[in-house]
């Protein structure tokens, strides 16, 4: 059996860290969640561990102690904060997988922070330039994790990142939480999947889609 990795997820308890929380307890994995609201994680904690009495899961007391133990650590805190976590988590996160979910949307949802020559990836590379930075679950709404088949049609997830074994890791991830993974290519392809979810997030109030929306590649 292959040895159970760990995944800290920092932002435990906004609407993305407790949904990608709640997918992959069900998984092969030990989960350590890290919030602020300590109140709040306690209560998702438990919540889980009443759905799943085999979810392996614990809250952390701070990101670096969650860094410190994980093999894998997901950044689900907005686009503004990653300097600051980035900078706690340097020393721990050396060497390890560090995924960037953020879409770094400006303040009236019709624009991006980042210029178009980076992305919030490699932005986050830059700040950790001793982490595998992998792009993952920006192009996923947190209500898709719920319902990751709709009209359906199992719902895609993109991944972006410049190491080979990351981007396997990372697409088991992906798969665990029921989304089909599709390896986009390098981290740089990460600017096409932030730019997309700023598309769908423009349509999706445009069109009414209620958050519960993704992308899907037909292909033969
Ligand atoms: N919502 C979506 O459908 C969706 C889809 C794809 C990607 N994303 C990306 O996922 C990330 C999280 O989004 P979300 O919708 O889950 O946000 P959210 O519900 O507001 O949760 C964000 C979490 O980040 C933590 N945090 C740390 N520093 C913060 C700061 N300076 N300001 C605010 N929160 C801070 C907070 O956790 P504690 O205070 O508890 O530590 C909070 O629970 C963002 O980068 C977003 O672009 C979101």
């Amino acid at each position: 059996m292959k040895t159970k990795q760990t995944v800290a997820v920092i932002g435990a308890t906004g609407n993305m860290g407790s949904a990608i929380a709640k997918s992959l307890s069900k998984g092969n994995y030990r989960l350590l969640l890290k919030s602020n609201k300590q109140d709040e994680l306690d209560a998702l904690v438990k919540e889980i561990k009443s759905r799943n009495g085999n979810a392996d899961i614990e809250a952390a007391v701070c990101p670096v102690e969650a860094g410190w133990e994980a093999d894998i650590i997901i950044l689900a805190i907005p686009y503004e904060a990653e300097k600051e976590a980035a900078e706690r988590i340097r020393e721990v996160a050396n060497q390890k997988i560090v995924v960037s979910i953020a879409n770094p949307l400006n303040g009236t949802f019709d624009g991006l922070l980042t210029t178009p020559d980076t992305s919030a990836a490699e932005e986050l590379q830059k700040l950790l330039p001793n982490s595998k930075v992998i792009k993952a679950f920006n192009t996923t709404f947190a209500a898709d994790f719920s319902t990751p088949v709709i009209d359906g049609k199992q719902v895609d997830a993109f991944i972006a990142g410049n190491d080979e074994d990351a981007l396997q890791i990372v697409s088991e991830l992906v798969a665990t939480a029921g989304f089909r993974p599709i390896i986009a290519g390098d981290l740089h392809v990460s600017r096409t999947l932030e730019n997309m979810q700023l598309l769908l997030i423009r349509l999706g109030m445009k069109y009414n889609y209620n958050w519960l929306a993704g992308w899907k590649i037909l292909h033969n």
